[in-house]
């Protein structure tokens, strides 16, 4: 019980965050975020460019800026930064000073210097004073699909967290799934969200163009596509982090420096450490524990936290090649940086990666399953149980 109030007041700290730096016009930009959406319909950068440079803050402002404002102020900047760059012009070199500036509201905020996925959704304020690239309804809906996801999915890696403190044959273990699944389904429902009200062609031609990475410093920064949402952390704690996959390693490190600081330090702390997944089959088949039913349920509530993820992954992994097939004549190939990163942004996902990722991702996610089925049914075999599990 008293983890679960441990885990709602985190859950308020992070809704609270959202809504004090949605509200914070730090740049005053709310008079101009209106009109961006008509400037990249024109394709008028050089709109675009003054009005950056009229909205950058004074460094005597940037000292000022706190926490909250800072983070504002990268979102504020960041729609601009994605707008310049989705018509051809890498921002640094048209706007003064901006790595410096951006190095300081990066310093501040313990994030990258552009914006990312917190940055343009669930600290993007709703109602006229959303900022938008195109305006269209499309762009909304994306949005608001992440918006949906988000917070439940930190919630469920909050208690992913409490699940490593609570003994499999705990009755809390059973409890605390089923509040991962519930929170979980948000995620699936943001999925579906996106897939109804998004054009996948519009999205695939138009909109992810604006998630272009951008040049500061000598070095590429993403833009504020989907795949940063913390989706990796959940794995992390519930079956990857003891995972050697090579190129899921690869993927997982691109997107850390991404998300959240408190997202970033629960991955970190559970770096080399058993999963849950990895503690199921230590205690059921090394340990080869003796058959207990508070145990045995606890992996069967375990196993609907897998499901719950595949009912993501499986239809997503479908809407990104759908969406992809739509771009499949641009199609240059990806396995020349970072292994699998590619540098070929326009011919893949808004995160650099190919639609391919997502089947490496999803392969890994049902080899997981399948693992943690085999430990039910040796489990099962040992009750001398003559029933087959049914998610064998
Ligand atoms: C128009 C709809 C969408 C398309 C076409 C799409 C496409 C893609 C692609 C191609 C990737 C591979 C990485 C990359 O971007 O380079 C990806 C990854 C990802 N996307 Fe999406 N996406 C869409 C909507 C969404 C939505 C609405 C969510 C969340 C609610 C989401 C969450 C993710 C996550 C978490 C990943 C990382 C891979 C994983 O953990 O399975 N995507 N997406």
């Amino acid at each position: 019980m008293a983890s679960s109030i441990v885990h709602a007041s985190k859950g308020q700290k992070e809704r609270k965050e959202n809504e004090v730096i949605a509200s914070l016009d730090p740049l005053n930009a709310d008079g101009l975020i209106g009109q961006i959406p008509d400037l990249n319909k024109n394709k008028d950068v050089n709109s675009l460019v003054f009005s950056t440079k009229n909205l950058m803050p004074s460094w005597p402002d940037l000292q000022e800026f706190d926490y909250y404002q800072a983070n504002a102020a990268i979102r504020d900047i960041g729609i601009l930064l994605g707008s310049i760059k989705r018509h051809g012009v890498e921002p640094y070199t048209v706007i003064p000073d901006l790595e410096a500036k951006m190095k300081h509201l990066a310093t501040k905020t313990s994030m990258p210097p552009r914006d990312t996925l917190l940055h343009y959704t669930v600290w993007n304020p709703a109602g006229d004073r959303k900022r938008m690239y195109t305006g269209t309804a499309d762009e909304h809906y994306l949005i608001d699909s992440v918006v949906t996801a988000i917070d439940p999915l930190v919630c469920a890696i909050y208690l992913l967290k409490e699940l490593h403190y609570t003994p499999l044959h705990s009755g809390d273990f059973e409890r605390i799934c089923d509040q991962v699944v519930g929170h979980f389904q948000k995620v699936i429902d943001g999925m579906v969200l996106a897939r109804r009200n998004v054009s996948l062609s519009y999205f695939a031609t138009e909109l992810r163009l604006y998630f272009d990475p951008i040049m500061l410093d000598g070095r590429e920064y993403l833009g504020p596509g989907a795949v940063e949402m913390p989706m990796f952390v959940f794995d992390q704690l519930l079956w990857s982090c003891d995972c050697d996959d090579v190129e899921y390693q690869i993927f997982k490190k691109t997107y850390l420096p991404y998300v959240h600081p408190e997202m970033r330090k629960i991955y970190i702390q559970y770096q080399n450490r058993d999963s849950l997944l990895g503690k199921c089959y230590k205690n059921i088949v090394k340990k080869n524990i003796d058959f207990d039913p508070s145990v045995y349920t606890s992996m069967r509530a375990l196993r609907m936290c897998f499901q719950q993820l595949k009912s993501f992954r499986m239809p997503h992994k479908k809407v990104a090649e759908e969406a992809y097939a739509h771009t499949s004549g641009e199609h240059h190939g990806c396995d020349h940086v970072k292994n699998s990163i590619s540098q070929d942004y326009r011919a893949n996902g808004s995160g650099g990666y190919s639609p391919d990722i997502l089947s490496n991702i999803v392969k890994l996610t049902n080899q997981k399953t399948a693992k943690l089925d085999a430990c039910i049914a040796f489990y099962e075999l040992k009750a001398g149980r003559s029933f087959v599990y049914p998610g064998s």
